[in-house]
């Protein structure tokens, strides 16, 4: 457990910088290029620790995975319905994505797999997935509580279902989808509230078959069966999620102007723009382009100051994980900020609603922790007064609680201690050195 305390800013952000690829398109480049028969290349894959372990499990499918000089990804697919039993149980780390997408992966496969993961990963909820892979026929065996250590035995041939999301899930509604591709006619997902779409774009790129539709004001997916995936050459932007610490750091610090290069700006990622837009901040959009069939852009970030605002929860899925950033900016604003309607936030990597009120309340702000949401009263730009001498801030293995409370160090008097920066590498490696770089 590395503790690290992060110091108030010693100057502002400027400059240019890139941040790491997208977490979700590098799965799912990884994942799809794995089932393609012949060889794949993906360009700007994130290579943090919960990429790898969705790499090292496509590779335990019988796919060839490896990583070239220059940083450029080989992969050669296993074939869809080729998959290979895996010799040992998948270690997932501290990955949801990864465990819950390839659980849909073998639900549809005539394999068995077993899923193991971190401390905090064994304490999510799994039956969120588990429900609709064994309507399709999967057999799969959960600790109690619906968690891992569980064991999916596929189906071959699975049944193909129509599954309305209970929860606004983008890993279930993938899940379901990769369990469809090789199943039997047309597997459909039905989504109440549209959640990141990064699987459907993607999978077309790989030549599936899909059907995308409204139904009565809801969003249908439907993906033809028994596909054959054509390999593609894929680039990665970068990570929305992880531009996100930049775009409130530059934000907050006074004299900053800022540009984050190549930002994924899908419309199903953006909603902290949108709701740090209402609150006062200057972001710019330059550049808009397509990469990897999807939009980016690099956003021009210069110092505001913030003003409390009450944050409509229709944004909550498109910023499902910025809220830990975004408390911090409204420890920051001026007045008062509401947010509501984000139970979802209580089943990620930590309990983010009352480990961010912890952290938050630590460091000198003034947080109310209902129970779904978070009312903070900001400060109007003093900075916040730091974490107490010997406190440190708990961050349950949760890496954007290290990096979130990374940014509220810069605007604290006496700096932001957190017990452990280990975290961070699984969706950031060289999250410091680049803070560092944009400060220099
Ligand atoms: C992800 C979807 C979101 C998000 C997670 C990545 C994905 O989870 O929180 O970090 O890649 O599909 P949910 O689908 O559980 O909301």
């Amino acid at each position: 457990m590395p503790a690290h305390t992060f110091l108030p800013a010693i100057a502002p952000l400027t400059g240019r910088i890139a941040v790491p690829g997208d977490k979700s398109i590098s799965h799912r480049a990884l994942m799809f290029a794995g089932l393609a028969v012949g060889r794949s290349t993906i360009a700007g894959l994130l290579e943090g620790e919960d990429v790898l372990a969705t790499a090292a499990a496509m590779r335990a499918f019988g796919a060839h995975v490896e990583r070239c000089e220059g940083g450029t990804w080989i992969v050669e697919g296993a074939g869809l319905g080729s998959l290979l039993e895996p010799a040992q149980a998948l270690d997932m780390g501290n990955s949801g994505t990864s465990t819950r997408l390839l659980m849909g992966l073998v639900a549809s496969h005539g394999i068995t797999a077993t899923f193991a993961g971190d401390a905090s990963l064994s304490r999510r909820p799994m039956e969120r997935v588990i429900t609709p892979l064994a309507q399709m026929g999967a057999n799969i065996t959960a600790s109690p509580g619906g968690t891992l250590p569980l064991m999916v035995r596929g189906a071959l041939p699975a049944v193909p279902i129509a599954y309305r999301l209970p929860v606004a899930s983008a890993q279930v509604k993938s899940a379901v989808l990769l369990a469809g591709l090789n199943t039997p006619g047309i597997t459909r997902v039905i989504e109440p509230v549209p959640t990141r779409d990064h699987t459907e774009r993607m999978l077309e790129g790989f030549g599936a078959r899909l059907e995308i539709g409204e139904e009565d004001g809801e969003r249908v997916v439907g993906v033809h069966g028994e596909a054959e995936l054509t390999p593609l050459d894929v680039t990665v932007p970068g990570d929305p999620s992880s531009a996100a610490f930049f775009i409130v750091a530059a934000t907050l610090v006074p004299g900053s102007d800022l540009v984050v290069e190549n930002v994924g700006i899908n419309p199903t990622r953006a909603g902290l723009i949108e709701a740090l837009r209402s609150m006062g901040a200057d972001i710019a959009e330059e550049s808009r382009r397509e990469v990897g069939g999807e939009p980016v852009a690099d956003l021009r970030v210069r110092h505001a100051a913030l003003k409390g605002a009450a944050i409509d929860p229709a944004l909550a899925p498109a910023m499902i994980d910025e809220f830990p950033i975004l408390f911090v900016a409204a420890a920051l604003a001026e007045g008062t900020t509401t947010t509501s309607g984000l139970e979802e936030l209580r089943v990620k990597e930590s309990d983010r609603l009352a480990t961010m009120a912890a952290a938050l309340t630590l460091a000198g702000a003034r947080v109310d922790e209902r129970g779904d949401g978070l009312v903070i009263q900001g400060t109007g730009g003093e900075p916040l007064a730091g974490t107490p001498e010997g406190a440190e801030i708990a961050t349950r293995l949760d890496h954007r609680i290290a990096m979130s409370m990374a940014v509220a160090g810069l605007s604290s008097r006496s700096g932001v201690a957190v017990d452990d920066v280990a975290p961070i590498a699984t969706s950031f490696p060289g999250f410091a050195t680049l803070l560092e770089q944009a400060m220099s």
